[in-house]
């Protein structure tokens, strides 16, 4: 059952860039071959798309750079730990060469950790963070993702800038900004530092503020436009500043905003994190203030980079790559789009 569904998953998801392997080159396939195995907690996240976007393309790069070919299964553990560990079960059992982790709960990776170590298969695990006594189980643990704390400091500087610049952005001129945070999965390393640390930033450039509500709405659009609608029946015209964990959840404000049909200039002043595509888009014509560019590039050549110098033979010192971001705001994101 699990093989039926894994073979479905690779159908539906398989990206070959491998052309020439003929079957029967078992033995001299490992020179010039590399299999990597990829599982994803939520294929459906559009940031996680992005990044499996970019490290098809960068891939492909490396295959004319370095003249080997690479092959990258991609499969969707659709938010069950249990399916993941089988994936990547599988995946040991089908020989590949590299196995890339986005965990679906990065508490749990014991036994993805237990059965690449024994087979001897390195594990690059991405942008769901396990803790670091976990990575340091096995030397061939890696973890490529962003520098945590960075986003939340860019996402409240550009609240800060903002503000400076239009002090209307409070509405009913009190001298506080009363705001609703949308927010990411409980216990995700990204939703609890950025929650925390957007509005430390922001109090500590002197502005006060004042938190009306706040949703968890797992970084999902329309779980957000949810959320939305009932707080803003709750408290109407009163919100001055929605801050969201991500790009995402803060179109799915918007979205709420326009079904109610909010006036454009009634609009709290919305901010996001990611650069996807879309919230690019929401920057460009103003529904958004702005957002900060989560590198899904950059994760995604750290990726593949480390794959290769794996698969050919040389060592990777390092245990940890993070991927810096940047504030992308009306002024800049022509550079973006
Ligand atoms: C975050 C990203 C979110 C979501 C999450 C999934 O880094 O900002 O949009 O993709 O990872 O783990």
């Amino acid at each position: 059952m699990r093989k039926t569904w894994m073979k479905i998953m690779c159908l539906f998801m398989v990206i070959s860039l491998c052309t020439g392997c003929a079957s029967g080159e078992k033995n001299d396939k490992k020179k010039d071959s590399l299999k990597i195995g990829v599982t994803v907690y939520n294929q459906y996240d559009t940031f996680i798309s992005s990044v499996m976007e970019e490290v098809l393309l960068k891939a492909q790069m490396k295959e004319e750079e370095l003249g080997i070919k690479i092959s990258l299964d991609v499969v969707n553990a659709g938010g069950s730990q249990w399916e993941q560990n089988n994936q990547v079960e599988d995946f040991v059992e089908e020989d590949y060469d590299v196995i890339f982790v986005n965990l679906v709960d990065r508490t749990d990776p014991s036994f993805i950790i237990e059965e690449a170590k024994s087979a001897g298969i390195p594990v690059l695990f991405f942008n769901r963070e396990l803790v670091d006594e976990d990575l340091e189980r096995w030397s061939g643990l890696y973890y490529v993702g962003a520098v945590t704390v960075e986003p939340a400091i860019m996402q409240g500087q550009i609240v800060i800038d903002a503000y400076r610049q239009n002090s209307q952005m409070d509405k009913n001129g009190d001298g506080i900004l009363q705001y609703v945070m949308l927010e990411g999965e409980a216990g995700h390393q990204d939703s609890i530092v950025r929650t925390e640390q957007s509005v430390a930033t922001i109090e500590n450039a002197g502005i006060q503020l004042e938190k009306l509500d706040y949703g968890i709405a797992n970084w999902d659009r329309s779980q957000a436009q949810t959320k939305m609608l009932e707080i803003y029946r709750k408290h109407g015209d009163a919100i001055e500043l929605i801050i969201a964990n991500n790009d995402d959840m803060a179109l799915g404000a918007i979205d709420a905003l326009e079904s109610l049909g909010v006036q454009r200039e009634q609009w709290p002043v919305i901010v996001g994190i990611d650069g996807t595509n879309v919230g690019i888009d929401a920057v460009k014509n103003g529904k958004m203030i702005g957002t900060v560019y989560n590198d899904a590039k950059g994760q995604a050549q750290a990726l593949i980079d480390v794959a290769c110098t794996l698969f050919l033979g040389k060592e990777v010192e390092e245990k940890y790559f993070r991927l810096p971001h940047n504030i992308i705001t009306s002024e800049n994101v022509e550079e973006y789009q």
